[in-house]
C-alpha cells in the first residue's frame, strides 16, 4: 500500500458506499471537457467496453449501459422498458430491495408478485419453479445479493430454471451490491439485464446508474406495443447514445456525468488489471474471515443459510440487551463506520459489515483487523462477554 493522498477519514466499512482508492478520486478531478470532444467519446467508450469484461460479455447484441443516476434508476428503466401497463413481474423476495423494486414496477403500471422467503433465507428453486408454472411472466426479478440482509441469490440456477420452464420471460437481476464482488457471467447464464451502480464493489462515488441489456431485452422492448412509460429512463433515448460512444463517435441526449465516467474508466481499469476470478477469491476470503470472526465472538448472522451469504457485506445480529445507540457510536469512536439495520421488521436488531472494493483487495491497509478489533472492543465495553 503506498501511502494515501487522502484527508484523514473514519474508515467507512458499510456495504456501499466504501472506500475509494485515490486513483479513482483523482480521476474525479479531471478538469472541464466537452462530453462530446474526442477525448472524452475515448473515455467513455472505453468505460463501455470495459464494463463488458465486468460482466464476461462477449456477444455484442447486449448493450452496456452507464447515465446519471443511482442503482434505484435501473428498476425504472426495468419497469418502464421492459414490462408493459397489466403485465406480471415475478419479484424473488430476500429483503428490503425487492419490496423496493416490486414498489417501482406498480408506479409503471405492472403486476408485482413477490415470492418470499423467511427473512434470512431466499426462496428455494422449487418454489420458483412452481410460481413460474402458474402464470405468464414478463419478468424475473433477483437481488443478487440484498443488502438488508446479506443474503445470496444463486442467479445462474434460477436462470436455468427460467429458461426451462418459461423460456420468453426475462431474467433481471438488481446487482447493486454485487457486481465486481459476486461472479456473474451475463452471455453464459443467459441473464437478460443486470442493473448496478457505482459506489460499492465497483468502487466509484455514487452518481451512475449502470446496466447491461442481452439482445433478448432489447427485442422484447423494441416490439413493445405501448409506449415506453419513462423520459429520462427510455431506452429509446439511450440506446443510441451509449452505442454512438462505444463506437467512439459523438452523440447527445442528456449531458453525462464527465467526471463520474472518468473515475468509472480507472477504477474498471484497476479492478480488470488482476484476472476476476483471483478478485471474487480475495473477497470470499475476506468474507470468510469476518463471518468467521463475528462467528468466534458468539454473534449470529441475519442471513442464516449456508451458500446463500455474500461475500461482501454480513449481517449480525445484536446480543440480547445490546442496542445499535450503545454499540455503533463506540465503533465509530474508534474510527470505523459500519451500518445500522435496515429490514423492517428487525432493523434495531442488527448491524452491517461492508466489505467490498480497495479494503479487500488492498490487504495491507488491515482495514478488517481494525473493524474486528473496533466490534470487539465495543462488544466488551457495553459488558458483553466474549
Ligand atoms: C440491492 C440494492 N438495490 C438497489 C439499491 C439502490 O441503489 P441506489 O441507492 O444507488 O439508488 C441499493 C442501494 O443500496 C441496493 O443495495
Amino acid at each position: 500500500m503506498t501511502k494515501s493522498l487522502q484527508a484523514p477519514h473514519p474508515l467507512t466499512l458499510i456495504p456501499g458506499p466504501v472506500e475509494f482508492t485515490d486513483e479513482v478520486l483523482q480521476a474525479m478531478a479531471t478538469p472541464s471537457e466537452s462530453h462530446v470532444s474526442p477525448q472524452f467519446i475515448s473515455v467513455f467508450g472505453d468505460a463501455l467496453a470495459l464494463l463488458r469484461q465486468l460482466f464476461f460479455n462477449t456477444d455484442k447484441t447486449a448493450q452496456p449501459f452507464a447515465i446519471a443516476g443511482g442503482g434505484t434508476l435501473g428498476w425504472d428503466v426495468v419497469a418502464s422498458n421492459l414490462i408493459e401497463p397489466g403485465e406480471d413481474a415475478l419479484v424473488l423476495h430476500t429483503g428490503y430491495f425487492a419490496d423496493s423494486f416490486a414498489d417501482c414496477i406498480t408506479a409503471y403500471g405492472g403486476k408485482p408478485t413477490q415470492l418470499k422467503a423467511p427473512i434470512g433465507q431466499r426462496p428455494s428453486l422449487q418454489a420458483i419453479e412452481e410460481e413460474l408454472k402458474k402464470k405468464s411472466y414478463k419478468v424475473v426479478t433477483i437481488t443478487h445479493v440484498d443488502t438488508s440482509t446479506g443474503v445470496l441469490s444463486d442467479i445462474k440456477s434460477v436462470a436455468a430454471i427460467v429458461r426451462k420452464v418459461s423460456p420468453a420471460t426475462l431474467v433481471v437481476v438488481d446487482g447493486v451490491c454485487s457486481v465486481g464482488v459476486e461472479e456473474i457471467r451475463f452471455d453464459e447464464w443467459d441473464i437478460d439485464f443486470v442493473l448496478t451502480a457505482p459506489q460499492k464493489a465497483i468502487g466509484v462515488p455514487a452518481g451512475l446508474s449502470i446496466f447491461i441489456a442481452s439482445g433478448r431485452a432489447l427485442d422484447v422492448f423494441k416490439s413493445r406495443k405501448s409506449p415506453v412509460t419513462s423520459y429520462y429512463a427510455s431506452l429509446a433515448k439511450w440506446l443510441p447514445i451509449v452505442q454512438a460512444y462505444e463506437a467512439k463517435k459523438p452523440a447527445y441526449f442528456s449531458t453525462p456525468p464527465v467526471q463520474n465516467i472518468h473515475a468509472l474508466l480507472a477504477s474498471l481499469k484497476q479492478i480488470l488489471a488482476v484476472p476476476l476470478e483471483d478478485r471474487f477469491a480475495a473477497h470470499i476470503r475476506t468474507s470468510d474471515h469476518v463471518k468467521s470472526t463475528i462467528e468466534a465472538y458468539g454473534l449470529s448472522q441475519v442471513a442464516s443459510q449456508d451458500g446463500a451469504r455474500a461475500h461482501g457485506m454480513t449481517a449480525v445480529f445484536l446480543p440480547d440487551g445490546v442496542t445499535l445507540a450503545e454499540l455503533l457510536p463506540r465503533i465509530s469512536k474508534r474510527g470505523i463506520v459500519l451500518a445500522g439495520g435496515l429490514h423492517k421488521e428487525i432493523a434495531a436488531k442488527y448491524f452491517r459489515i461492508g466489505h467490498m472494493g480497495v479494503s479487500v483487495t488492498d490487504e495491507d491497509r488491515g482495514d478488517f483487523e481494525k473493524a474486528l478489533a473496533a466490534i470487539k472492543e465495543s462488544l466488551v465495553e457495553v459488558g458483553y462477554k466474549i
